[in-house]
């Protein structure tokens, strides 16, 4: 090899090490080791409270035994979906006269505790929504003043997950108030997985967040704006975690997690074609995979892209690195690439444009990144089809259709080396 390809290599070897092997001193409670996945009530249910009305989607207990029985029947939770979180508007409008939190007793009859213990029964977990301040982004009573109790009466009620928001808060407090509850959480001596919207609102306020505390503090933490049903919000944040990527992906990791929100999928919003590309970036970004969507309604093709085993895989690789945007290329293509476990890495070519016929690119492998052997084995990651084997001086040439779709693929060394990651399918 010329010496200029020698120092290349070096140079990508070195600049690798250092942006995947960072190590930080982060939360140690033993959970999510992977991206956690699951199912959460608020993008498509949001605060649906009048059971007169909604008695199918208002936020009840009925809500959520329906949705958690159709996670276990639909296959989701055997694919890695296990927890089911209930956001706002559970709560009762008034604590308990002991200052307890209780639930809306029309909405929750059987109370928290024995909706946990039949989620619990079907082999998922329970998650529940709080908020740092004094009520909820909803206008339910929130845990300021409270965060020892709330967090007891969460460990009394077996939750396994607490979303806590940061409505009707000082946004100063968070870097003492969120440790505060992590403190509470810990001290119950009950495992509950804590996601924390902490830097979300400081991004948003221009404030820098102290990643460093926060992945000290929280399983997952809330960077950025609410997803909405529609390609606009999720390309919007796409970009915004792109162009974030090198200050967020050195806290992203097992057991700590950036999280970009919900996957908006099946829903009213995104084309099959921006649905691949949800699903396939989110997993590209080791995002956690939290779906919001009626399982009773759920399309086919919805459902199969949701269930996708290679991109599950690509997004719970144990490495646990957050995807980066590698290339930008004409007519706003933008290429994607997460290093995977044995030295292979996955790839998302996307084309947002809108104009109207498939793209066909050429892009140099040496662009890719993929400099380390000679020769790579392409497969393509929805299907696992085999695209071909690539000398690294070669150009790679595929074709992605418009409007938000993508085109998803992964590589690995072609030379005969050690196994496979046992949970990537292989036709
Ligand atoms: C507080 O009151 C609620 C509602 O009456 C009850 O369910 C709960 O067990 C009480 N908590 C404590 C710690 O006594
Ligand atoms: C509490 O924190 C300690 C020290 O980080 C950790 O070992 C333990 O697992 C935590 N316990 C819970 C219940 O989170
Ligand atoms: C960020 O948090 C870490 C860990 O708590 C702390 O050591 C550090 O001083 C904080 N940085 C700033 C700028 O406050």
């Amino acid at each position: 090899m010329k010496w200029t390809e020698y120092v290349i290599r070096c140079i990508f070897v070195v600049v690798s090490l250092c942006s995947y092997n960072h190590r930080v001193n982060t939360l140690d409670n033993g959970l999510l080791r992977q991206p956690p996945m699951g199912w959460l009530t608020w993008q498509r249910f949001r605060c649906v409270t009048n059971c007169q009305e909604d008695p199918d989607t208002c936020i009840s207990e009925n809500l959520i035994r329906t949705q958690a029985q159709l996670l276990v029947q639909g296959g989701y939770l055997a694919a890695g979906y296990e927890y089911i979180i209930i956001d706002d508007c559970w709560l009762s409008t008034a604590r308990a006269p002991n200052g307890s939190l209780q639930p809306d007793s029309k909405r929750f009859p059987s109370g928290i505790r024995a909706l946990a213990d039949y989620v619990h029964s079907l082999g998922l977990k329970l998650g529940i929504y709080e908020d740092y301040g004094t009520e909820t982004c909803g206008g339910y009573p929130g845990s300021l003043g409270h965060l020892e109790q709330d967090a007891k009466t969460f460990a009394d009620w077996t939750v396994d997950y607490l979303k806590l928001d940061g409505c009707y808060a000082d946004i100063k407090d968070f870097d003492t108030g969120y440790p505060a509850m992590e403190h509470a959480l810990n001290a119950t001596g009950f495992p509950i997985a804590f996601s924390c919207s902490w830097p979300a609102y400081q991004e948003f306020s221009k404030m820098k967040p102290n990643y460093t505390a926060i992945a000290q503090t929280c399983n997952l933490w809330r960077n950025w704006d609410d997803i909405d049903d529609s390609w606009e919000s999720v390309y919007t944040i796409l970009q915004w975690f792109g162009d974030n990527q090198d200050r967020l992906s050195p806290f992203h990791g097992p057991g700590h997690w950036n999280d970009p929100d919900m996957i908006v999928v099946g829903n009213y919003g995104l084309s099959p074609g921006q649905s691949r590309a949800q699903m396939a970036l989110w997993s590209i970004m080791a995002a956690p995979l939290i779906l919001s969507v009626d399982l009773r309604t759920i399309s086919s093709w919805a459902r199969d892209i949701i269930l996708n085993k290679n991109l599950i895989a690509i997004n719970q690789d144990p490495l646990g690195a957050m995807g980066r945007r590698i290339l930008q290329l004409n007519d706003h293509v933008e290429i994607w690439s997460k290093p995977l476990l044995d030295d292979r890495v996955a790839f998302v070519a996307l084309y947002p444009e809108p104009y109207g016929t498939p793209i066909h690119l050429s892009v140099n492998l040496t662009d890719l990144g993929l400099i380390r052997y000679q020769d790579y084995n392409f497969f393509e990651s929805f299907y696992g089809s085999f695209l071909g084997k690539y000398h690294y001086t070669d150009k790679y040439n595929f074709t992605i259709n418009p409007s938000g779709d993508v085109h998803a693929f992964y590589v690995e060394s072609a030379t005969p080396r050690k196994r496979f990651h046992k949970n990537l399918q292989k036709i």
